[in-house]
């Protein structure tokens, strides 16, 4: 399929550039739907409730093998390519089986050292030859903004395709975002949603693009707090704060973990993101009091949910993983459901899905 209304397209670089991101933002919906997924600052609060609906029904369809078997119809025609030039295990089979669930072919290259870019090629002109096969690009890139960069360009040639962000330096991560917030919507699901609730972020949060992306989709629900808490060096960038304080969030920055245990209703636990440290920065740090440990369920609230968007080191003590509150791993199951609901919605196919579950349903 030729696409029509390609949002990015004519629009200069430079001029692209200069948009802050909720302007750019308008640039990658394409019929009321994501069509890149870049940012998280392009959800609207009826596009995250859409793509959790659909998800849900995704993961009920997919119960019986007829119900497999049509979601393995919806995209049989079509090719996507994994690009992944940074270390991942989780989000690349996340989206490999989110990918095989609706039918999608995929091809994928993560060692950008047998490509040809040793050759001298530009990472820009590496992307393009990819785009050329497939009719989607999931890519993760240690470079931040270089997905939006790539969008850009796909978007300006004779072929366009869709690109999906899945981790882009340490500024975004907007598909971990939409699991997130499918996982505390499930949460509280009986508990009056996510309206209303108090969130802490711990650990690493100057450089886990995971909790930026998540604490700007949260200004989306109703009279949502959030606390920040971590070591001073580690704290939320004043880019974030900024767009807090624009949607009217309330928040606190702090290093108390403790204090601020029984009055959250999520704790999303994050792990130090040392592989941007100078040599030796590590060792330095001691960052055992935004530890969850064992002894500290007690003072959780009866319904908190605890999140962490993998992989773990010693945030959270084994111990709390059969705990009824330790979200963590559903989070991994959610991922693979809500990024078959984005990829489909991208190819504008979600109707199908709507309908044959009314028929399951009906
Ligand atoms: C996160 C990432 O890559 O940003 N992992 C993930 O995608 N689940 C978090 C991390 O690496 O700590």
């Amino acid at each position: 399929m030729i696409y029509r209304d390609n949002p990015l397209k004519d629009l200069p670089w430079a001029e692209f550039q200069r948009l802050g991101q909720s302007e750019k933002a308008a640039h990658f919906k394409r019929n009321g739907r994501p069509y890149h997924a870049l940012l998280a600052q392009q959800f609207d609060r009826p596009m995250l409730e859409r793509l959790c609906d659909l998800a849900t029904k995704i993961r009920r369809i997919a119960k019986t093998r007829g119900g497999m078997l049509f979601l393995q119809d919806l995209l049989r025609e079509k090719r996507a390519m994994l690009y992944f030039a940074q270390p991942s295990t989780r989000t690349f089979l996340s989206f490999y089986t989110a990918g095989q669930i609706v039918g999608l072919n995929l091809a994928e290259v993560r060692d950008t050292a047998t490509s040809s870019e040793v050759k001298g090629e530009s990472q820009e002109d590496s992307v393009r030859v990819f785009s050329s096969y497939v009719d989607m690009i999931i890519m993760r890139h240690p470079e931040g903004g270089f997905a939006e960069r790539i969008a850009w360009l796909l978007s300006n040639t004779t072929r366009p395709v869709p690109v999906i962000n899945a981790g882009s330096g340490k500024d975004q991560h907007p598909t971990q975002a939409l699991l997130d917030i499918y996982t505390l919507e499930r949460s509280f699901e009986s508990h009056g949603g996510i309206d209303g609730k108090t969130v802490a972020f711990v650990g690493d949060l100057a450089r886990g693009r995971t909790v930026r992306s998540l604490a700007w989709l949260l200004t989306k629900y109703r009279d949502v707090r959030m606390f920040f808490v971590a070591p001073p060096e580690l704290q939320i960038g004043k880019d974030i704060l900024a767009a807090l304080d624009a949607a009217g969030v309330k928040y606190e920055l702090t290093a108390d973990f403790a204090k601020v245990m029984p009055e959250v209703d999520a704790i999303y636990m994050t792990r130090i993101q040392d592989e941007w440290d100078q040599p030796g920065e590590s060792a330095q740090r001691d960052v055992s009091t935004f530890h969850l440990r064992a002894e500290h369920l007690a003072r959780l609230k009866p319904h908190a949910a605890i999140l962490h968007p993998l992989p773990r080191r010693a945030e959270i003590a084994t111990e709390i993983d059969n705990d009824p509150r330790a979200m963590y791993w559903r989070q991994v199951r959610n991922g693979m459901w809500i990024r078959a609901a984005l990829i489909l919605s991208v190819f504008e196919r979600d109707a199908e899905a709507d309908r044959y579950y009314q028929d399951l349903t009906s």
